[in-house]
């Protein structure tokens, strides 16, 4: 069975070459799907995607979501649009707020009215479990929580999205598949905790300062886990005119503590015993960050979908993946 079933050719994918979208793109086109990579580059990497600008099935634009015009342009002709795209430096975020507000509700607001205008029905769409904000600090909540106050301009964003993306379900007959996402990790990682551990020991062997009061725990997940969710929901969860779209937690229901990365990182550098390891003592590692996010993932589970691999194994296989030790 292919990722997003026969009825599906050609796919608009927006931030298709950053982390997790150039995973979609290896995947989309190794079972010959068509895809249109649309990305501005302010985050994504060339070499993500250079390795498939000869294939047929292929084409990157290089623009800018906020540039409806050539939004609207290049979208046309497709039959889903999977959007990735969105400001995700969450540690400067709140020194450029107009970045979330840009780079997320605005391009959201163009992805959903170039949809509109094209006349494509099927959104897929990258939220996060950051819109739970304090909710989910002790509670493991569940997609009917709220009232959703968000602790960050970057979650506020991903309100923003998804209730443009339901407004349109709702108003012009697109169907609307939204994820809140616990933490992605695999190779090309470009930001988040393994990111910056690996990167600073690779700087200073001697001593790894963690951010934070050292209790931060969260959920982490491999990038094909994240896309198979998302696609095996599009397949296997219709969505019609009298439910046009649904939100659901996409992750593991384990967590992984701040300090256990460290230890993991340090071993697999094969820095045990060299390392001195240090907690920074603040509350919160920066601002706006929320230092535990706990969810269910119930309502995808009862549909038939579960992660594979529990947050502690996604950690390690994700770190051995970034220092070159497996593939994936
Ligand atoms: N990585 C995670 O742990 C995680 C967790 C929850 C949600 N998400 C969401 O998943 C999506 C992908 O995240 P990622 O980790 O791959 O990050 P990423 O930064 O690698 O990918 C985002 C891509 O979008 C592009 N982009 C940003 N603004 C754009 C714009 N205005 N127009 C066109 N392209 C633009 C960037 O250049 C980048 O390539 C994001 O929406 C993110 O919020 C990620």
């Amino acid at each position: 069975m292919r990722l997003l079933g026969d009825s599906i050719s050609r796919v608009f994918l927006t931030g298709g070459s950053g982390f997790i979208g150039s995973h979609i793109c290896d995947k989309l086109l190794a079972q010959g799907y068509e895809v249109t990579a649309y990305d501005n580059f302010s985050n994504g990497r060339r070499e993500f995607t250079a390795g498939h600008l000869s294939n047929p099935n292929f084409k990157l634009v290089e623009a800018d979501c906020l540039d409806l015009p050539t939004v609207t342009k290049e979208m046309a002709g497709h039959d889903l649009v999977w959007h990735m795209a969105a400001n995700t430096d969450l540690i400067g975020s709140h020194a450029q707020p107009a970045r979330d507000l840009n780079d997320c509700v605005v391009a959201t607001f163009n992805v959903v009215e170039a949809m509109r205008q094209n006349k494509i029905k099927p959104i897929l769409f990258a939220s996060s479990g950051a819109v739970y904000g304090q909710l989910c600090l002790e509670n493991h909540v569940n997609e009917t929580a709220g009232p959703l106050s968000p602790m960050s301009t970057y979650a506020a964003g991903k309100i923003g999205s998804e209730a443009f993306i339901s407004c349109y379900c709702h108003l012009y007959g697109l169907h609307g598949w939204m994820f809140r996402f616990g933490n992605v990790l695999g190779s090309r990682v470009t930001h988040g905790v393994i990111f910056d551990f690996i990167k600073r020991l690779r700087e200073n062997p001697k001593e790894l300062m963690i951010l934070g009061d050292g209790t931060q725990k969260k959920n982490y997940f491999l990038t094909e886990e994240c896309i198979g969710g998302m696609a095996w929901s599009f397949v296997n969860i219709p969505m019609n005119d009298e439910c046009p779209c649904d939100v659901f937690n996409l992750g593991t229901t384990t967590v992984t503590r701040v300090t256990e990365i460290a230890r993991i990182v340090v071993e697999e550098l094969g820095l045990t015993g060299k390392t001195e390891i240090k907690i920074q003592g603040t509350k919160r590692a920066w601002l706006g960050d929320q230092p535990k996010v706990h969810f269910t993932v119930e309502k995808i589970n009862k549909f038939g979908w579960y992660c594979k691999h529990s947050s502690d194994e996604a950690v390690r296989t994700a770190v051995r993946r970034v220092l070159g030790k497996e593939q994936g």
